[in-house]
């Protein structure tokens, strides 16, 4: 396999580097239309550059968006798509799209193991956390063997396992919509392989107490796996969050499941990170379905650099998601108090209806989650897509 090619090497060899600052990039395709308009790269700019840029970004996003049809506030996405430095980034690693043995896999593992205060042998990076999901089926429970999952929650491991012809025991959350621990606990019997559990959970947004989960985690991690998925994890500032990192430090039965489909915006290019003791990490390794696409890891490996981009995002969830809900409270709606990119309230209509109603207007919301039949799901989008949002709001709900 050839020497890996510097970004710097390789721009200066096709001529779009001049100094520090990148020329035109006629011979590039297409993929960033403002790329062509500046006159210095991201990487190159100073803070408030930088700062001025992501303003940028969001405003073209949503004219993107908004161009491309109806807005999309209906699967958690990111309204943003990914940084503006790991588009440059992408762009600058052209030439390994035609390579297997990507030397960016490595890459990205050091840099999320450094990220995160873990070893690279913790890690291991998938088609997505869907992926992860998947894996964790086959590698734990294809010679037969039960699952227990909160329910509802994200379908991806419990579906997967249905598909392998699984028992999965989908324990109903409470009444006040968190995982049943006590009642998820009983189903661990020894025939069980699996427990998933989502925290933040899809499509509630709601965060588990600290203590609670841990009880729980430690508990039955002695009889059986569990997979926490952490795939909203970037969006909780709760302060008594703790992610289950130290259980995997600790050697415990853990697999935790991250995504860059979220926070990173790049659900299209299929990054996911499984964080778990070496030996899990092996396993699950040969039961990968694939590899992941150059774009994706050279897109993830600068975007986990960019805290500038990540705090963007996060500021924009923060400051959406408090106007969504405060608003939905103003009208009496009860409302799941969200830690993720999204808000679940209970419209008091079926979900069915207010998605029609939606559509209507242009914008496109979750799908029905039963039992939640009256409630319905809303991604955080740009904060202008959130005031159309509130806007269409009185109309859809009284349909
Ligand atoms: C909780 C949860 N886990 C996993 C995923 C899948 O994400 P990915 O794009 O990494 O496959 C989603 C997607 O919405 C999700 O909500």
């Amino acid at each position: 396999m050839s020497a890996p090619v510097n970004r710097r090497q390789w721009l200066k060899s096709t001529g779009l580097v001049a100094g520090s600052s990148v020329l035109l990039p006629g011979v590039l395709p297409a993929l960033d239309a403002s790329h062509a308009r500046r006159a210095i790269a991201f990487r190159d700019m100073s803070r408030a550059e930088y700062a001025d840029a992501l303003v940028q970004m969001e405003r073209d996003a949503t004219t993107a968006r908004a161009a491309a049809g109806p807005i999309r506030l209906s699967s958690n996405e990111n309204p943003f798509g990914m940084s503006p430095k790991a588009k440059e980034s992408i762009m600058a690693a052209w030439p390994e799209h035609s390579q297997y043995q990507l030397q960016s896999i490595p890459e990205l593992k050091a840099v999320y193991a450094k990220n995160i205060g873990m070893d690279p042998s913790n890690i291991l990076i998938t088609q997505g956390s869907s992926e992860t999901l998947s894996i964790a089926d086959l590698a734990f429970n294809l010679r037969g063997g039960e699952v227990v999952t909160p329910w509802p929650t994200f379908e991806g491991l419990p579906r997967y396992a249905d598909t392998m012809g699984l028992t999965v025991h989908r324990v109903p959350l409470t009444e006040t919509l968190g995982h049943d621990f006590v009642a998820m606990e009983k189903q661990v019997t020894n025939a069980v392989n699996l427990v998933f559990i989502c925290n933040p959970n899809n499509p509630t947004g709601i965060l588990e107490d600290a203590n609670k989960t841990r009880d729980f985690v430690r508990s039955v991690s002695k009889r059986a796996l569990v997979v926490v998925d952490e795939a909203y994890h970037d969006f909780v500032d709760e302060p008594s969050y703790r992610p289950m990192l130290d259980m995997v430090k600790a050697g415990e039965n853990v697999i935790i499941s991250r995504t860059a489909s979220k926070i990173h915006g790049i659900a299209g290019l299929r990054i996911g990170f499984v964080i778990a003791r070496p030996d899990i990490i092996e396993r699950m390794k040969g039961y990968a379905t694939g590899t992941p696409n150059a774009f994706g890891l050279r897109a993830a490996i600068a975007s986990l650099q960019d805290s500038e981009y990540q705090d963007y995002v996060r500021k924009n969830n923060r400051e959406g998601r408090a106007l969504l809900t405060k608003t939905l409270e103003s009208m009496g709606k009860k409302v799941a108090k969200s830690q993720a990119n999204f808000v679940f309230f209970q419209s008091g209509t079926p979900a069915e209806k207010v998605g029609a109603a939606m559509k209507a207007k242009g914008i496109l919301i979750g799908r029905p989650f039963p039992p939640f039949n009256d409630w319905t799901r809303v991604s955080i989008g740009t904060s202008e897509e959130m005031k159309q949002f509130i806007a269409a709001l009185p109309e859809a709900l009284r349909v």
